[in-house]
């Protein structure tokens, strides 16, 4: 048996003994879809620099240079359709119940789509838009919206945002709140598809581990948690979380 089939095994033994399982995932968990990551192999960092797109400031200096990025990713986003591992994570749920949280970085909404509903979208949902005179925050489906997105209460001038949390921001304290309580009661912890640089995930390990929780992690290459693992899966999330599961449920 090769060490991944180990971890395989190892990992459906974890989960299949756990009473509550918590789920942090990454743009990682959405590649195969057609998402491009941030980091790693053919991340969007690679060639675009942050600091002029997805901060507060670079949006006051020249928000339709902000927007035309958002624009490009909610087209490419739109032909997008969840892949076996965002299945995977909610037929999880299914099987947890209540007993279940999903917190996740991604902004793309492909985890609802796969029907995932116990989620912590800590980082927004690019679908949503909030204005930045009246801050009334909602959903915007229009794709792509004009070079200039006005809000649709006050009109002329008032430009919406991505309802997104941008470098630099804070972010909502309320699902911190509720993800930090997730982590805490968690017995098994599942990453998936996060490069464990940007926090708070990062942290979020650290907190299930520190309340007696055992980790899984799924990534195509190595990260800082290494050293945290129970069971480390290297592979594309597509591929090992249904293996993962079928081991759970006995299929195949
Ligand atoms: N899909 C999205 O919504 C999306 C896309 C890009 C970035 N982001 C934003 O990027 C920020 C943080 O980045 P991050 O840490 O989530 O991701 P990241 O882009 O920093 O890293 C992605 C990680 O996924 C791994 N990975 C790539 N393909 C994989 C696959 N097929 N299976 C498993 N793992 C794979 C990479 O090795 C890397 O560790 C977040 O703020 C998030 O909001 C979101
Ligand atoms: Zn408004």
């Amino acid at each position: 048996m090769s060490d991944n089939e180990t971890s395989i095994l190892c990992a459906a033994e974890i989960i299949g003994n756990s009473r509550y399982l918590c789920v942090s995932t990454g743009a990682g968990v959405s590649a195969e879809s057609g998402v491009p990551t941030f980091r790693g192999a053919g991340g969007k960092w690679n060639t675009i620099d942050p600091e002029d797109v997805a901060t507060y400031e670079a949006f006051s200096r020249d928000p339709e240079f902000v927007w035309s990025f958002y624009n490009d990713r909610r087209v490419n986003g739109a032909s997008c359709r969840p892949n076996p591992a965002h299945i995977a994570i909610a037929q999880l749920e299914k099987r947890f119940g209540d007993n279940f949280t999903l917190i996740t970085q991604n902004v793309d909404n492909l985890h609802r789509e796969a029907g995932s509903e116990r989620i912590l979208e800590i980082h927004g949902n690019i679908w949503r838009v909030r204005c930045t005179c009246c801050n009334i925050e909602y959903e915007e489906r229009t794709n792509p919206l004009p070079a200039r997105p006005y809000c649709k209460t006050c009109g002329e001038g008032a430009w919406i945002r991505p309802a997104v949390v941008w470098f630099g921001e804070t972010l909502d304290f309320d699902l911190l709140y509720r993800a930090n309580k997730a982590l805490e009661s968690c017995d098994a912890l599942l990453i998936v598809g996060t490069s464990g640089y940007v926090y708070p995930a990062a942290e979020f390990i650290v907190i299930a581990k520190r309340s007696g929780a055992r980790v899984i992690e799924i990534n195509v290459e190595e990260t800082p948690n290494a050293g945290f693992v129970d069971a480390k899966v290297l592979g594309k999330a597509g591929e090992m979380l249904p293996r993962i599961l079928s081991r759970i449920t006995g299929e195949g």
